[in-house]
């Protein structure tokens, strides 16, 4: 049997590392990886390899950035010429980003089965792009690795057969776990000992308009005045940034960070602030209090078992949330079933046997 994988995105690397390496480890002998090129930057992509223990990709598409409608139709394209070469029986995706949805598509006309891993997550939000990208990859694809149940039960509402649908736990988990213990001895920036708040933003709803991202980085600066606030920036982030003009000088900003390190930030946080999916997950794991500028999230576990509250862009709220954390009042939360390191030795299993 031979397995594409596809990654194009930063977060799909936590995502297909540790199924790259179950499936190595149950003989499965030929496996293909393929880098769209979505993110190209070394550090939102390259630098996570080494530590993930991936080996460069075999293929990469080189698409890079631009509209959604470009780069979605440019992987495409691209995309099937290596299809076309490589004919692979089955073709695993990750996540939710533009190479995830445009992998499928290419897939599911080509009639090459296509294994969705984090399949069933909704926000219920069809403003992001992401939610139209789960939506139409669960729609087509064979065979759907779930995170947790509310996954299940969102993919058999919109009517997808229980027999494709397989509840596997969080491959995201599996490498923080793999992980953890180098995390623990790492130290960034001489940050031991101090008290601080990790922050993160890229979403388009929260930095791609001029008056919501001042606001809220207005709100991190009064953070600021209660805590560290360490800040490493998305490059859409900083570019955003750039194009308003808005004086950042007093944040601190730095650049994105390689896994090992930003793991070893959540860990040691007092207070995560971020608008990202993963990191809502991580924290969750780790029992760090999560605030995110959010209105809905497509991990409500998180919010029901976990240590994540959802913040939106409302001032106030984080005020109020951080001030709790501060007084030692935060969420502590549970971990989720299957949440246990083992998510992607369940899915190299199910692989085999389909
Ligand atoms: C993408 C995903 C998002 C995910 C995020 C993780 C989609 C629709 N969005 O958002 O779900 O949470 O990745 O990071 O797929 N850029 C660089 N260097 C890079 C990559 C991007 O400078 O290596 C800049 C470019 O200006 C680009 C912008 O960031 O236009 C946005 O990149 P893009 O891949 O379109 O979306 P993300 O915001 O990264």
């Amino acid at each position: 049997m031979h397995i594409l994988h596809v990654v194009g995105a930063r977060p799909n690397l936590m995502k297909a590392a540790p199924v790259l390496r179950a499936l190595d480890e149950c003989g499965q002998a030929k496996q293909t990886l393929v880098h769209t090129g979505q993110h190209y930057d070394a550090n939102m992509f390259g630098a996570f390899l080494p530590q993930l223990g991936i080996a460069s990709p075999d293929v990469n598409l080189e698409v890079g950035s631009g509209s959604h409608a470009w780069q979605t139709a440019e992987i495409m394209s691209r995309f099937e010429r290596v299809v076309l070469e490589k004919k692979p029986d089955l073709v695993l995706v990750y996540g939710d980003v533009n190479s995830t949805v445009a992998a499928a598509l290419v897939c599911s006309k080509l009639l090459i089965a296509v294994g969705h891993v984090e399949a069933g997550l909704r926000s219920f939000d069809r403003t992001m792009p992401e939610e139209i990208n789960r939506v139409i990859t669960d729609q087509i694809a064979d065979l759907l690795f779930t995170p947790s149940e509310d996954a299940d039960i969102n993919l058999q509402r919109e009517g997808i057969a229980s027999a494709k649908i397989h509840t596997v736990g969080n491959v995201m988990i599996d490498s923080l776990v793999r992980l953890l213990p180098s995390a623990e001895k790492c130290k960034v920036n001489g940050l031991s000992g101090h008290r601080y708040a990790l922050v993160t933003l890229h979403r388009p709803a929260n930095v791609d308009n001029n008056q919501v991202l001042q606001a809220l980085l207005e709100s991190l600066r009064e953070v600021s005045r209660q805590l560290n606030v360490v800040f490493p920036v998305h490059p859409r982030t900083r570019q955003r940034i750039a194009d308003f003009g808005i004086d950042v000088a007093d944040l601190h900003l730095l650049e994105p960070m390689p896994y090992i390190e930003f793991l070893a930030l959540q860990r040691r946080a007092a207070v995560v602030i971020t608008d990202s999916g993963g990191i809502q997950e991580e924290t969750t794991y780790l029992g760090v209090p999560c605030l995110t500028m959010r209105d809905n999230t497509e991990r409500p576990v998180t919010v029901t078992l976990g240590t994540n509250t959802l913040i939106g862009q409302d001032k106030s709220k984080l005020q109020t949330e951080l001030s709790k954390i501060i007084e030692g009042k935060g969420k502590s939360g549970t971990v989720p079933p299957l949440w246990d390191g083992h998510a992607s030795e369940r899915i190299a299993r199910i692989v085999h046997r389909s």
